[in-house]
């Protein structure tokens, strides 16, 4: 009878999956059967990825090298171009490969689409403190939308690089410092971006990034080496690519960084190993931007034949603008060197993703004018990216609070070159949204009639061209605007400050050493503090910056990042407390450079303890401690922590439950954190780690009794094979409001 009842469960669900296993099997033999017919020039073409910095004005592209590229995109030897934005460019280009290469193989178009295309959503650092999962996927799912709009179909994003050192200018471009806030967010982004159908025409491949632990790289410098332990490889740096596959990513771009010594584009330990085999991963890997090419530099190809070689054996499947498989792959294979197994591995994984976009049945079903027309900069969309902006501003500080502010005929002082930016708000990596087309700070509080507001610049934040490409001029010595600025102050019963890091000022490339407010700021701030003392500090920037002498003196602190399009009208909202902020801190916040790298989830250290002698872990000239430290954030309203309980009987599904209570006047969101301490581990565990987390509203006074459940899945480990432990023993379990102010309780795991 069992037999008969087991056959008849498989049958129900061999029928039930029959739909998604026949789509794949489809796929699979078109797959394999156009593969058949390719010659290996063909299969090369498929691994090479273009860049088209140039126009299309006629059949084909001018400028650049367009000339071979051109010939190539003929002969079927391309396979993907980046970007290309633009229907009407797409359209062009994807007609020259498909109508003239034998076997009309369609292009995938990439394409940096960050936080927005058009549309320009928060920096996805900002996006990070929202710790709002569905408004994130959304911010990705109308990327996706504007993005396929203008006929791409590849994303490269999401970035999802934790990173623990705010001297790195791509801190901006991921989640933080923490590998489950980041997994949940990658897997968030992932399915913003390919949605349920990647065969619609507003969905798009995604493209984890940089694989893997690029946030690490040494001294916070770009391009630079990675040397980090087993143990937060495995535990840190790569939960969120896992999450990221999981999630269903169809791409993942591999990294410019050594690990272990070994180049990441060159790295099998990395691509083969952990991704195609232990994660079962079916899509294809692209490198980055010449990283193939740049294992030369490393000193470890030591030709572009060997750069070939290295890097498909290693399993980068698609080389971007390396010229390295165009050049030397055919030779390879025709030696025997690189076996045409490998070669036909990674083109049946890029045919495999242009099949699942559709691109087969119709290469031309991105390019869609109307769309084009009535979709960037959608109202919709504007609203979208309006929340989400509200939603990833932090309160630091509101002493005496300060804020939010009243309508009350006050007499208010805007001062700061950042205040009246409508460019720096758009933040890097901003895709195709256009220069000053962000709400400025001033331009969001006019929208307040019922206080006086003036303004004053006090000091230009830079001087000379800004771009995206070249080293910044800030303004080290001009403050000829300062006195105006103070005399405004004076007159004035508060003044809020607008300053922070131009957008360009973060992001790739966009290294810096010293954190302080750049350029003359710190002494523009100080200098009016002179003058008026009610001072709101609205921050404008894309990394933790340091703010001790803010902390210590300015009464109210706003972080409000990049904020993206409809930037000042979310601080102005936030302000005015139209919106009570909710935002909580992704990085923690260091004192000093010195500090670098500080980070939470810290390992405990054999002396963590202080002593009256100077033999433990610390430093004779500053704190251990953060200023603000991971999962900070203040709120309009206060909330209390109560009632933290454990039932530990199923030790299968530990369950947790704790009261907060909303003690204040208004209504306000709060992310309920939950962390734990494996206390005692055949690896060390760090003293906390976030296991748990829920955004909540409370109405003033309510109270809401919040869950959560703790497995396997997040009372385990990775050792230093990469295997996943869950070890017996005690743990510490850690809720609250940030890392630090917590309420604890501990369970004894058999
Ligand atoms: C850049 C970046 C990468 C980006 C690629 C294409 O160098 O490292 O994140 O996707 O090149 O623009």
């Amino acid at each position: 009878m069992k037999i008969k009842l087991f056959t008849l469960l498989l049958i129900i669900l061999s029928i039930y999956l029959h739909p998604i296993n026949a789509q794949n099997s489809d796929i699979e033999n078109k797959v394999n059967e156009l593969l058949s017919k390719m010659t290996l020039d063909e299969k090369i073409g498929q691994m090479n990825q273009y860049n088209g910095f140039w126009e299309v004005t006629g059949p084909e592209p001018v400028g650049g090298n367009a000339k071979m590229k051109y010939e190539h995109l003929k002969s079927g030897r391309v396979g993907s171009m980046f970007n290309i934005t633009g229907v009407e460019n797409v359209r062009k280009i994807q007609k020259i490969a498909v109508e003239n290469s034998r076997l009309g193989i369609p292009l995938i178009f990439g394409y940096d689409v960050i936080h927005g295309y058009k549309t320009i959503s928060p920096i996805p650092l900002a996006e990070a403190a929202s710790w709002d999962l569905k408004a994130i996927e959304l911010s990705s799912r109308i990327a996706a939308i504007e993005a396929s709009a203008v006929g791409l179909n590849w994303s490269f994003g999401p970035m999802v690089d934790i990173s623990r050192d705010p001297r790195w200018g791509r801190v901006m471009e991921g989640a933080g410092e923490d590998p489950y806030l980041g997994s949940k967010i990658g897997a968030a982004r992932v399915k913003g971006f390919q949605g349920n159908d990647l065969a619609a025409s507003n969905t798009v491949a995604a493209c984890a990034k940089h694989f893997a632990a690029y946030g690490f790289s040494e001294a916070g410098r770009d391009y630079n080496i990675v040397d980090i332990g087993t143990s937060t490889l495995y535990n840190v740096a790569l939960p969120p690519f896992k999450a990221a596959v999981d999630a269903g990513v169809r791409t993942l771009m591999n990294s410019f960084n050594l690990l272990n010594g070994i180049p990441a584009t060159g790295s099998s330990f990395l691509q083969r190993d952990i991704l195609k085999d232990g994660w079962a991963f079916d899509g294809f890997v692209v490198s980055d931007w010449a990283s193939g090419r740049e294992m030369i530099a490393h000193g470890y190809a030591s030709d572009l034949k060997q750069v070939a070689e290295f890097s498909l054996t290693a399993g980068s499947d698609m080389d971007m603008e390396s010229y390295a498989y165009i050049s030397h792959l055919k030779e390879l294979v025709e030696a025997g060197t690189v076996p045409i197994s490998i070669v036909d591995d990674a083109v049946k994984r890029i045919l495999r993703v242009k099949f699942e976009l559709g691109l087969f049945d119709d290469p031309y079903k991105y390019c869609n004018a109307e769309r084009e027309k009535t979709l960037l900069n959608h109202p919709d969309h504007h609203k979208a990216a309006l929340d989400m902006a509200k939603k990833s501003i932090v309160l630091l500080k509101n002493k005496g609070n300060l804020l939010p502010l009243k309508k009350e005929k006050q007499k208010i002082a805007v001062i700061g070159a950042l205040a009246n930016d409508k460019n720096s708000p758009i933040g890097s990596w901003r895709a195709m949204g256009e220069d000053n087309s962000a709400v400025s700070v001033l331009e969001g509080l006019s929208a307040y009639p019922e206080n006086t507001i003036k303004y004053a610049k006090g000091a230009d934040l830079t001087q000379g061209r800004t771009s995206v490409l070249f080293e910044l001029k800030i303004n080290e010595t001009d403050k000829s605007g300062f006195a105006e600025a103070i005399e405004l102050a004076k007159k004035s019963d508060l003044v809020i400050m607008v300053l922070g890091e131009h957008g360009f000022q973060t992001g790739e490339g966009r290294s810096r050493a010293n954190l302080d407010l750049p350029g003359v700021q710190q002494e523009l701030l100080e200098a009016v503090y002179q003058a008026n003392k009610n001072i709101v500090l609205v921050l404008m920037n894309g990394r933790p910056l340091i703010l001790n002498w803010a902390e210590e003196h300015v009464p109210a602190i706003l972080e409000t990042w990049h904020l993206g399009s409809q930037s000042g009208n979310a601080i102005a909202q936030v302000l005015y407390g139209d919106y009570n902020p909710s935002g909580k801190l992704p990085m923690s916040f260091p004192r000093s450079v010195g500090q670098i790298p500080i980070y939470y989830n810290h390992y405990s250290t054999g002396r963590p303890n202080p002593s009256n002698l100077v033999y433990w872990s610390h430093y004779n000239d500053e704190s251990n401690e953060p200023l603000y430290p991971f999962g900070f954030g203040l709120s309009y309203t206060n909330f209390k922590y109560s009632d933290l309980k454990i039932d530990g009987s199923d030790q299968k599904n530990i369950k947790v439950q704790v009261n907060i209570k909303n003690t204040g006047t208004v209504k306000g969101e709060e992310v309920v954190q939950l962390y734990i301490h494996d206390k005692f581990a055949s690896v060390t565990r760090p003293v906390k780690e976030l296991k748990g987390f829920e955004k909540i509203e409370l109405m003033p006074g309510e109270t809401k009794n919040i869950k959560f459940l703790l497995t396997d899945k997040e009372l385990g480990f990775y050792n230093n094979k990469g295997e996943y432990l869950v070890e017996p023993g005690e743990f510490e379990i850690m809720v609250g409001t940030n890392s630090k102010d917590v309420i604890r309780a501990a369970f004894e795991l058999q």
